[in-house]
């Protein structure tokens, strides 16, 4: 579907909820997406004319109502405008399906964890997979129940252990710790991790001993998501790929994680400084000093800073 808006085609929002205090649903229409996404598969958004381009998991899909969901945590200047939309709101570009789908297995026990946000990666991936017949466990994670995102649709698909850090909601510690007790009572063919660098490498680690295939979906910064910019390059297995064609989604056990984790924070400064500005705008009388120290470049060369978006 789609709509033209001001002449132009647009992608309507139809539907927003908010699923933890940061994290917000959209559901918006993108019928082509819709119909032939599948499960680990992204779109480039981007909100306007010269705005960041948002890299964004396709977390559903609803083919008859030609629509996607997109799961998006306010982290930057960038997200914070996209989780402003509300129904009837448009967003003018949605570039995808991109990148490769998940490699998925057929048969046997899968268990799907997601670390805070992530579980919006994990969550078209457990869908499929109780889809094809495999017996699903999803272990998703949040710092308080409040964070926990996406139970009673993961339930959908299979069962699911709840982790808070602070264990004021189901298990008390890590999605590790609930995991490692998984591949201690055997019979886990395959994992999926997806979440914070720090939860993917832990995870990553963990079930090396056990040999069990373990694949993460890399947050690399990513600009135009067709393999031209190099800017999602990551290191797997001693050699340089690129997140946005080679991936996302690659073998935990040969990824280098502490590179991914360095060019993360390449961006953060200028992040910080535009959400500074973005402040200083809201306060009355600093509005023109923010607009004259706001000598950004072309907005749409900004920081690709909200890479780490999905
Ligand atoms: P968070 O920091 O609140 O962590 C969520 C959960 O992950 C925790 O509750 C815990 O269970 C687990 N976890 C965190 N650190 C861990 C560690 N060191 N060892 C084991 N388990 C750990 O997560 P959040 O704030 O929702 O997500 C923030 C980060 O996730 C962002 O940096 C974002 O870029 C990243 N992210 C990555 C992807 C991806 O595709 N890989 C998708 C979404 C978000
Ligand atoms: Fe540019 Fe991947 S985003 S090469």
């Amino acid at each position: 579907m789609g709509r033209h808006k001001h002449g132009r085609f647009m992608h309507a929002i139809v539907a927003r909820d908010q699923l933890s205090p940061n994290v917000t649903r959209l559901v918006l229409e993108a019928s082509r997406i819709a119909e032939i996404r599948r499960p680990g598969q992204f779109v480039i958004v981007r909100l306007g004319e010269g705005a960041e381009r948002i890299p964004l998991t396709i977390a559903d899909a609803d083919p008859a109502a030609g629509t996607i969901s997109l799961i998006i945590q306010a982290i930057g200047v960038s997200t914070m405008d996209l989780v402003a939309l509300e129904p009837g709101d448009a967003i003018r570009d949605v570039a995808g399906p991109l990148g490769r789908a998940t490699d998925l297995i057929d048969h046997g026990h899968a268990v799907c964890v997601g670390g805070g946000v992530g579980t919006a990666v994990v969550y078209p991936i457990a869908q499929e997979l109780h889809r094809r017949g495999v017996a699903v466990t999803s272990v998703i994670g949040g710092r308080s129940r409040e964070w926990v995102i996406l139970e009673d649709e993961l339930r959908t698909a299979g069962d699911v252990v709840v982790c808070t850090d602070d264990g004021s909601y189901g298990r008390h510690g890590f999605v590790t710790d609930a995991l490692k007790d998984l591949c201690e009572a055997g019979g886990v063919d395959e994992i999926f991790a997806v979440g914070p660098v720090p939860m993917m490498r832990a995870v990553s680690e963990l079930t090396r001993p056990y040999g069990i295939r373990t694949t993460v979906s890399l947050n690399a910064i990513m600009v135009d998501g067709t393999g031209m910019c190099g800017g999602c390059r990551v290191s797997v297995d001693g050699e340089t790929r690129y997140a946005c064609v080679d991936g996302p989604e690659f073998d935990g056990h040969t990824v280098d994680f502490k590179s991914l984790a360095d060019r993360l924070t390449t961006y953060k400064a200028f992040e910080q400084q535009t959400l500074a500005r973005r402040e200083a705008c809201l306060i009355p009388g600093l509005a023109q000093h923010a607009d004259s120290s706001a000598a950004a470049p072309d907005p749409g060369a900004a920081s690709p800073a909200e890479g780490v978006a999905r």
